[in-house]
């Protein structure tokens, strides 16, 4: 995620979110072996280090080609690395162009040549087992999700949620968001919603 000129973070009252870096990969690479962690993320399953490295590397090429990309969640009160949150690029074919379940990509390359795309800003948050609990994933994407509308001027903003993951669909919940549809992202079905950035906009109003 582009930062604001000048700015190398944004914060919010415990934790700081600043942009991932090559020497964080020891840390993401044990979170994304952890099978709780991995169970409800893209593959359903504990990503080896090289899939690691490869999204790793991904996140660093959104950070200059698409303005944007996930972020690295740290703990205030210790330093410590406790996560990520941000935006991810998302590919799903039009649902005018599809009659079943909407395909999506998170990587745009993959798509066929030939299928009628919509982009969409996916807001994902994963924390360490350990840091569960304490209400830091909502505060890092309610964090986010401001920076989205306010800086970025994001006029539509989505998370994709597998329909078991509880702890992920509270999240969702405290935020208002929305149920959209059913999408296969990663061979795998899940369900759309989108961040209520209309209300928002008219709370302020
Ligand atoms: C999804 C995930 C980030 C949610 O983590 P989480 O700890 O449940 O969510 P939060 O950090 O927002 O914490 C909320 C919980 O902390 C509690 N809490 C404790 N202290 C709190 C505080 N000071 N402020 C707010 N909440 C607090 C809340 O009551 C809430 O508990 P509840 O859900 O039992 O009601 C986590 O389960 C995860 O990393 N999962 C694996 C990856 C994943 O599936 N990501 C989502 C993909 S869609």
């Amino acid at each position: 995620m582009t930062l604001a000129p000048g700015t190398d973070r944004i914060e919010s009252e415990r934790l700081i979110l600043r942009r991932i870096a090559e020497n964080d990969l020891e840390f993401f690479a044990r979170l994304h072996a952890d099978p709780d962690v991995a169970l409800y993320l893209g593959l359903g399953r504990p990503r080896s280090s090289e899939e690691t490295l490869t999204w790793l590397r991904s996140t660093l090429w959104t950070y200059e080609n698409l303005a944007f990309g996930q972020l690295a969640v740290l703990r205030k009160s210790d330093g410590m690395l406790i996560g990520r949150c941000g935006l991810s690029d998302l590919a799903v074919k039009t649902r005018a162009s599809v009659r079943a379940v909407p395909r999506a990509w998170y990587d745009r390359s993959q798509a066929p040549a030939d299928a009628e795309l919509a982009f969409e800003r996916e807001l994902g948050y994963t924390l360490d087992r350990s840091c569960w609990g304490h209400g830091y994933a909502s505060e890092a994407a309610r964090r986010v999700f401001d920076y989205a509308c306010d800086v970025l001027r994001l006029s539509r903003v989505i998370s994709l949620i597998h329909p078991d993951n509880m702890r992920s669909l509270r999240v969702a919940r405290r935020f208002g968001l929305q149920h959209e549809d059913t999408v296969e992202a990663m061979g795998h079905p899940r369900d759309r919603y989108v961040w209520p950035i209309a209300c928002r906009l008219v709370e302020q109003t």
